[in-house]
């Protein structure tokens, strides 16, 4: 097969011409030539040389004029950026692995040699860039796929180059990496290197977490991630970095009466919420939304299982496990957790007449990700009678036209007192106090509630009358 009439970024030309001066040969290879194949969009380039990567790049960046090349001398690689695009240049190796590390002994090797060390036959094939093989044949654009890569793209399986217990144990992160690009791609596993990820799963424990997540995070955000999060459970790969999510799983009975199993229902959430939104951090919420379920499970006689404070206790599991999995700590955490703490505070509205003082609690609450709220809340019905599902779904539209029609009168989305602090101690004389606390707090109750407007003569008049009644006059 050739691809020279795909290869339209203007580096290739300039690496024909570099490779066919000095005489070594230079080929594309990875995830380009893959997601050329299957029509995705190429992100970056990476190319491989029998000889040496840094003096390529650093020849083929001056013909393109493109800008600063990065080097980094102790992988023997360098890459540049040129239109849009980031190219990696490396020599090609030949690696065997230490045992308990991901670093390799690195020797310099042939195109053979470098296929037969990458992770996936898809991730090994090549696009030769000389003008003419060793041979002396016209071979610009040739496809090199010794592993049958291109086969296995068409059947949609994921096999390893070499013995599947070889490749993994030379690097275990490709064990993710498999069950990432399964669920990417929508390819199955291929049934021996499934066999050697489920013996060789506690090797993850070798892999940072850093790029345990990087892994999961595109999983996640790929189509239909529950795909991956049953790959993971069967592997027991999800063992190794997130038992919470593990201990969702099965079903509990006692007096004939059981509870949903709560994984199944978490990642029918996660899919139904994917349907919805980008945002990767309202992902993890949906993921997230009953991890508190197994430590708060109890039966009782009557009522049979409750799961009473699971919202409360699942928002503060969140920082441990955003922690374990080195995720962001700041806002992308606090969002997640606010989001897990509030989630079933819409469903509580639609079972009562809905008074405008809840409205301006959740309001209040949830600020502006009220909407990203609502996503979850309706992404979290999953039951099999469809004529519930469209029954809750009209009554979360009445929530809705009642948030926004509160929100319009009240304006308490963001809500910030009407009285502040600084003038309540004002008012009175008086320094930084536990009484300013209490007075700003009952004034911003009594808006929620409705029982004065969300005004500041309002506001002033009630907080005079707190004060007199706590014995402070206005100085
Ligand atoms: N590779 C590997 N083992 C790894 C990581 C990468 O063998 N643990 C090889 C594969 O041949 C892969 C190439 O290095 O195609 C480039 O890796 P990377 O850029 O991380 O991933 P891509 O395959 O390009 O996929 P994506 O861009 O979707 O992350």
């Amino acid at each position: 097969m050739n691809l020279s009439h795909h290869l339209t970024h203007p580096v290739f030309k300039a690496v024909q011409q570099v490779a066919d001066r000095k005489g070594v040969q230079a080929f594309a290879i990875g995830g380009f030539v893959r997601d050329l194949i299957l029509e995705r969009p190429c992100k970056d380039i990476d190319i491989v040389v029998e000889g040496s990567g840094i003096e390529l790049a650093r020849e083929v960046a001056k013909i393109l004029k493109a800008g600063r090349v990065t080097v980094f001398k102790n992988f023997g690689t360098a890459m540049f950026h040129h239109h849009g695009v980031e190219v990696e240049f490396v020599g090609a190796r030949k690696e065997s692995y230490e045992r308990g590390s991901r670093k390799p002994i690195v020797e310099d090797g042939t195109i053979e040699d470098d296929q037969n060390r990458r992770d996936f036959t898809i991730n090994a094939m090549a696009i030769r860039l000389n003008a003419t093989s060793p041979a002396n044949a016209p071979s610009y654009g040739d496809l090199v796929d010794p592993f049958d890569g291109l086969q296995d793209i068409a059947l949609k399986i994921l096999r390893t180059p070499l013995d599947p217990n070889v490749t993994y144990s030379d690097d275990p992160l490709r064990m993710m990496r498999a069950v990432r690009f399964a669920c990417q791609l929508n390819f199955k596993i291929e049934s021996d290197s499934l066999q050697s990820i489920e013996r060789n799963a506690k090797r993850l424990e070798i892999i940072s977490r850093e790029r345990i997540h990087v892994e999961l995070n595109k999983m996640i955000m790929s189509e239909v991630p529950s795909v991956g999060f049953k790959l993971l459970f069967n592997t027991r790969l999800l063992h190794q970095f997130f038992p919470e999510m593990v201990a969702l799983k099965g079903v509990e009975r006692r007096n004939g009466i059981g509870h949903k199993d709560n994984f199944f229902h978490t990642i029918e959430v996660l899919d139904r919420i994917s349907k919805n939104t980008d945002n990767l951090w309202l992902r993890w919420a949906a993921i997230l939304h009953d991890i508190a379920k197994p430590p708060t499970k109890r039966f009782h006689p009557d009522l049979g299982w409750t799961f009473h404070g699971h919202e409360d206790r699942g928002a503060r599991m969140v920082p441990k496990i955003f922690k374990r999995l080195k995720l962001p700590l700041d806002h992308q955490m606090k969002y997640v957790q606010k989001l897990v703490l509030l989630h079933l505070r819409p469903i509580a509205l639609t079972q009562e007449e809905i008074s405008d003082s809840a409205v301006r609690r959740l309001l209040s609450e949830a600020g502006d990700d009220i909407d990203d709220l609502m996503i979850l809340a309706r992404a979290d019905i999953t039951s099999k009678n469809e004529a519930k599902v469209e029954r809750y779904l009209l009554n979360y539209d009445e929530v809705v036209k009642k948030l926004v029609e509160v929100e319009k009168k009240d304006g308490v989305r963001n809500f910030q007192p009407p009285v502040s602090g600084e003038e309540i101690m004002e008012t009175f004389g008086i320094p930084p106090s536990r009484p300013i606390g209490d007075i700003k707090k009952a004034i911003k109750e009594a808006i929620l509630d409705g029982d004065i407007p969300n005004e500041q003569e309002a506001a002033r008049a009630l907080m005079l009358e707190l004060g007199a009644k706590m014995g402070l006059r206005p100085a």
